[in-house]
């Protein structure tokens, strides 16, 4: 059946691909880093939102076109919670927000979904990081973390 060599082999890229994955998991659980999700396609994340479900925990539906992102300016309160929602409508763009952790791609035809939390106040620049076209340098967006307002 298996030759020496190949059932080594085998073991080598079980053991491997089983340290990929408890990688991924220990990052997710111990070090509190959101892993990106891809979600099942659907037309009405084409339609770039900014949802308010409760007091801090906000949904961004964000649509990657050539060459801006919409919506073009967040505006929420420090200590928000956001669900980015991606999606592109054409070719790949990139989705990285400064000082923060993310890194994602916009795909025509896919959603990808990512948790943020934002802490502190200020301007969180968001850039595109692949190379789509002759506007991809101009093709930003921001995030604006206000100070909560006072009661
Ligand atoms: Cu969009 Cu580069």
């Amino acid at each position: 059946m298996f030759d020496k060599s190949e059932k080594g082999a085998l073991i080598a890229t079980c053991l491997i691909t089983a340290l990929f994955i408890f990688s991924i998991l220990y990052a997710k659980n111990s070090k509190r880093i959101d892993v990106p999700e891809c979600l099942p396609y659907n037309k009405t994340y084409e339609e770039p939102k900014v949802v308010k479900l409760d007091t801090n925990l906000y949904q961004v539906y964000a649509v990657a076109q050539m060459w801006q992102f919409q919506p073009s300016q967040i505006i929420i309160p420090a200590g928000s919670t956001v669900d980015f929602f991606l999606t592109s409508k054409d070719v790949v763009h990139g989705f990285d927000i400064y000082e923060k952790n993310v890194n994602l791609m916009a795909i025509y035809g896919g959603i990808n979904k990512t948790t943020v939390k934002f802490n502190e106040p200020g301007v969180y620049k968001i850039t595109c990081h692949e190379y789509c076209g002759i506007g991809h340098h101009n093709m930003q967006a921001e995030i604006i973390v206000n100070y909560p307002s006072s009661k």
